[in-house]
């Protein structure tokens, strides 16, 4: 019987649940498994009765009895979590338990009163000619128990290993009762403190299967190269439900569809047995080129009966530590990878297995070609996707116990830390790792075992980075969380740590060179981020003891809603009074909670390449950084664009092995003065299953300018018209003021039209990015928030150039202490330029300045963009490798980026020219000789600022254009801490800039 007081009870995790074992599928006959149907499995998917209490101790009682009537009870979507379906609610929080503040609670405690407890019922009828039936759970947040018709069958814990049960003992012919009691907190949630959201029920797969007579329980596939990577060799190792006599029938099938194997074992007797083969020519599997064998074993009896058909995929690979490297077949692998939570904004970690292909899409896309699964066994499916798609995994096991030994950012150890070397933890741990690696050990992509994350170090997890390595020794071992207690120095093969900065990660290689080292965690991509992420690139080809490291993270995690006027809202942790709660720090993800892209892609996708090319006017250099590929798989297109335009292509091939350098050829029309873009691209060849024909893998441009001999135009003459306050001045086609009263530019009329909606504004501030507020950036440059917002006209000087120009000279203090000047030059010519020059001398004492220009209120019906410039994606001084230079087009809407926090987005460097227009092509340019920063959004920095969520916002109603010297990088190495790098930080000095408007 089950007796809750075990719940508490970390010694008690499992009870009756049967052994984990291999992912293999198998079917009844070859019909079944090419329609991918299978008769030996039932799915239990679907609706369950269910009852919900809000807390251990008022959760139902004596439900499982058969005489129990539950069919009148309320029903549940299964797989789902409960809080996703409208009971209790989603809580987000980061290290702290979530019982933090509600219960006080010890470890080997569990909380009783905050600790909503479920109890879900089936009702079923065995298919007829099964003789055994067991019930397989995929995914149980965080402990279940389970009954069949009134009789007790087994308990289980950890919420993200299958749990399986044999019913076969209390089955009835009819109808069967399954009840099952989900307990929101259980002994295993002491080691699920997981940076997520918090969640509770039945959210993987249930279903129902039956064995053959004559079944595989579990298979373990060693398929390594030999003969200096020529040849392969394969072993597997099988597990027999039985010990009675068998064949067994191993085909194998290359991916062209040729038979390289067909070969039958007969006779084989006893629980285990183990197949061998050898191969000649291997195709190996690596990212690059994912090859795979097709297996088909076909289980027979000694009368030649089929029992059972499993196909399974084989990728022959080795990776091991050849001294003090990694390396995938021979060679040093560098991980270009992202860390990746099973997350959706509409399903929280549901997720429905389709959209594990798509994310896996946009990762190959962007030249990722590795994941962590932080911090816990994924779904089946993405393993097996990986191995097709071509990515290196870390399998992570689902632990981590952060709030039992950190407190706000520093270490607390004491009794209550686990499992550290507390003997009473010790089975609980290595129970996971074990569900994790029996079930997933099959899949080539998976190359390294992780230890979980954040739980501290001690002999416990010591003792499961063993485990591994006794199982299963051709991956290797992974564990960060000894950076903060080394006593286990030995748990990890290689130093994996996160957030380290470039400089410390270089100082630590200068000083331990015996093992490699990976960033686990890497470049914070919450919200505007991943700044400096290419120094880190950069690195991994500077020491060979750098082998990359893994973003943090693939995806915001949020959940999706409507606010009070119906609008699509994604919400953060605290907006469902969850307490206590980190908010928006969930929200660190290359692409938003619904998985649409970020800018911050363009980057990542430009440091991760594996090519680098360097066009000149008649050659591209290339650095082919691949281990395994030839750049001759790709096309080679070059184009030549003239002020932005496109007036050349052309396509070749290269052929550049991997790991050479080569140097190509190329001859370029001449189209006369003008400035001039060389952009040379690889690009696919033909589709795969991950992007189309012609996407750009890589890319790298020149730019050079052909002089033109300058003809001084002879500009319209101008008009000056001096009133009290007001000076008119009137050209061709429109007319400016400027106001003594005003202190600024007044009016902008161009054919007519007034563009001047509010007064031009100094900038010199940037709504605070969340990596601004992790470093408190906003309170250091608070002064020039106070600047932007209160400054005075001190003085204003009309200087007269006859006919040709006029010149409007405004001096403005600045509310800062000590007391600073701008001076603002508006030069009025007659073809309606208006040039702005803006200076600012130094006053010592001042902070760093975060932005240095002028925004102007133009209305909100220009919202076309249209620039010259760095694009498409916005992009900052430290994060603009990846983006192009080019003309690109936008909106005032695209450029806003629905980062959970409203910030500062939207900015281009090397802006030539920018037009914001309305949908008839009219509006105004700016333009600079020297490229300046400039953005079009439909609000200012201090709107932003004031928001926490996009319903926050104002409608819009203007369009406000800046135009800026340039803005504070965004910085990235981590939101609490990390200042943007120092050379990307826009100082307290002399600053002068200069622009052109005009009306189009
Ligand atoms: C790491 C942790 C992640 C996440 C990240 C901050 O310490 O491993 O799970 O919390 O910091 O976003
Ligand atoms: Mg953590």
């Amino acid at each position: 019987m089950f007796d809750l007081n075990k719940l508490a009870n970390p010694a008690y995790f499992a009870d009756n649940r049967m052994p984990a074992h291999s992912d293999h599928q198998y079917f009844a006959n070859e019909c079944e498994m090419n329609n991918n149907e299978m008769s030996m499995r039932k799915s239990l998917n679907g609706l369950w009765y269910f009852s919900y209490a809000k807390n251990l101790t008022s959760r139902i009682e004596g439900f499982e009895q058969t005489d129990y009537n539950c069919k009148n009870w309320d029903t549940i979507r299964v797989p789902a979590h409960i809080q996703m379906e409208g009971y209790g609610k989603p809580h987000y929080t980061n290290t702290p338990y979530p019982w933090d503040g509600h219960e006080k609670v010890n470890e080997s405690e569990i909380p009783q009163n905050f600790n909503p407890t479920a109890s879900y019922v089936k009702y079923f009828t065995a298919p007829e000619n099964w003789k055994d039936v067991f019930i397989s759970f995929q995914g149980v947040d965080s402990a279940m128990a389970l009954w069949l018709n009134g009789k007790f069958v087994g308990y289980s814990e950890d919420s993200c290993t299958p749990s399986e049960f044999d019913l076969t003992p209390y089955l009835v012919d009819g109808e069967n009762k399954i009840a099952v009691q989900v307990y929101r907190f259980s002994s295993g949630s002491w080691v699920e403190d997981q940076d997520f959201w918090r969640f509770s029920g039945i959210y993987r797969d249930v279903y129902l299967f039956t064995k053959p007579q004559l079944h595989i329980d579990d298979l373990f596939i060693h398929a390594v190269p030999v003969n200096d990577y020529k040849d392969g060799k394969l072993t597997i190792d099988f597990k027999w439900n039985n010990e009675d006599a068998k064949n067994l029938a191993v085909k194998l099938t290359d991916n062209e569809g040729n038979v390289i194997l067909d070969t039958v074992q007969e006779n084989i007797t006893g629980a285990t047995s183990t197949f061998t083969a050898d191969f000649t020519d291997i195709k190996l599997w690596s990212a690059e080129h994912p090859n795979l064998y097709k297996a088909i074993f076909t289980v027979t009896d000694t009368d030649g009966n089929i029992m059972e058909i499993i196909p399974q995929n084989i990728g022959f690979r080795e990776f091991k530590m050849d001294g003090n490297i990694m390396k995938i077949n021979g060679k040093r692998i560098v991980f270009k990878g992202v860390n990746r939570h099973e997350f959706d904004c509409y399903f929280g970690r549901a997720i429905p297995t389709e959209k594990i292909a798509h994310d896996l899409e946009i990762i190959k896309q962007n030249n990722i070609n590795a994941v962590r699964t932080s911090h816990y066994p994924n779904n089946s499916k993405l393993y097996e996707l990986c191995d097709i798609y071509g990515l290196y995994v870390i399998d992570e096991t689902n632990m981590e116990t952060h709030g039992s030994w950190m407190v706000k950012g520093k270490v607390r150890e004491d009794a209550n830390t686990v499992p550290n070397d507390n003997p009473a933890w010790h089975d609980i741990i290595i129970d996971r790792a074990k569900s994790m690696l029996e079930r997933d050990k099959n899949h080539a992509s998976i190359i390294i075992w992780s230890c979980g994350n954040e739980s501290y170090g001690g002999k416990n997890i010591f003792d499961m980075s063993e485990y591994f390595r006794q199982t299963d020794p051709s991956r290797l071992v992974h564990y960060e969380s000894i950076f903060w207690n080394r006593k286990y120095n030995g748990t990890s093969d290689m130093e994996s740590q996160m957030y380290t900065r470039v400089a410390d990660i270089k100082k630590f290689l200068s000083e331990h060179r015996d093992k490699p080292f990976i960033c686990c965690e890497y470049t914070h991509s919450m919200g505007n981020s991943n700044g400096g992420m290419h120094k880190y690139t950069d690195l991994t080809d500077e020491d060979p003891l750098y082998q990359g490291g893994f973003i943090w993270d693939f995806a915001d995690q949020a959940i999706w809603g409507r606010d009070l006027y119906g609008n699509e809202v994604m919400y953060y942790g605290g907006d469902f009074g969850d307490r206590p709660s980190d908010y928006n720090f969930s929200g660190n993800g290359i692409v938003f909670a619904d998985h649409s892209p970020t800018t911050k892609l363009q980057e990542v996708k430009f440091n991760y390449q594996n090519f680098v090319l360097t066009p000149s006017e008649t050659t591209v250099k290339i650095v082919n950084k691949s281990l395994f590929t030839n750049t001759n798989e790709y096309d080679l297109v070059i184009a030549l664009a003239k002020d932005g335009k496109e007036v050349y292509t052309t396509k070749t091939t290269a052929d550049i092995q991997a790991g050479q350098t080569g140097e190509i050829a190329i001859e370029l029309p001449k189209f006369g003065p003008g400035e001039y873009t060389v952009t040379a691209s690889l690009k696919l060849k033909a589709d795969t299953i991950w992007a189309g024909y012609g996407h750009e893998i890589a890319f790298g441009q020149y730019v050079f300018t052909c002089a033109a001999d300058e003809k001084p135009a002879t500009l319209p003459p101008i008009t000056l018209t001096k009133g009290d306050v007001s000076t008119g001045v009137k050209g061709e086609g429109f007319e400016v003021m400027f106001s003594s009263d005003k202190g600024t530019l007044t009016s902008y009329k161009y054919n007519g039209v007034e563009m001047i909606e509010e007064l031009p504004r100094l900038n010199f501030w940037r709504a605070p990015i969340d990596n601004d507020y992790g470093c408190g950036m906003q309170f250091d440059t608070a002064q020039w928030k106070l600047a932007s917002l209160y400054n005075k006209c001190t003085d204003m000087e009309i200087i007269e150039n006859g006919t040709q120009s006029a010149t409007f000279k405004f001096t403005y203090e600045l509310a800062t202490k000590p007391t600073a000047y701008v001076v603002v030059n508006y030069t009025v010519t007659g073809d309606g330029t208006v040039k702005v020059d803006m200076s600012y001398d130094k006053v010592e004492g001042l902070p760093n300045i975060p932005d240095f220009g002028i925004l102007f209120t133009i209305p909100v019906d220009y919202d076309q963009i249209k620039y010259y410039g760095l694009g498409p994606c916005d992009n900052y001084i430290d994060r603009k490798e990846g983006a192009k230079l080019g003309i690109f087009t936008s909106t005032t809407a695209k450029e806003m980026q629905p980062y959970l926090l409203p910030q500062e987005c939207g900015n281009h460097c090397g802006i030539r020219w920018m037009e914001v227009t309305d949908r008839r092509g009219r509006g105004i340019k700016i333009s600079a000789t020297t490229p300046i920063e400039a953005s079009a959004l439909s609000y200012t920095p201090h709107e932003i600022e004031n928001a926490r969520h996009h319903y926050d916002l104002p409608r819009p109603h203007h369009t406000i254009v800046r135009a800026s010297a340039g803005m504070y990088g965004v910085g990235g190495d981590d939101s609490w801490g990390s200042p943007t790098l120092d050379e990307y930080i826009t100082k307290n000095e002399t600053k002068q800039f200069s622009f052109e408007f005009k009306g189009i």
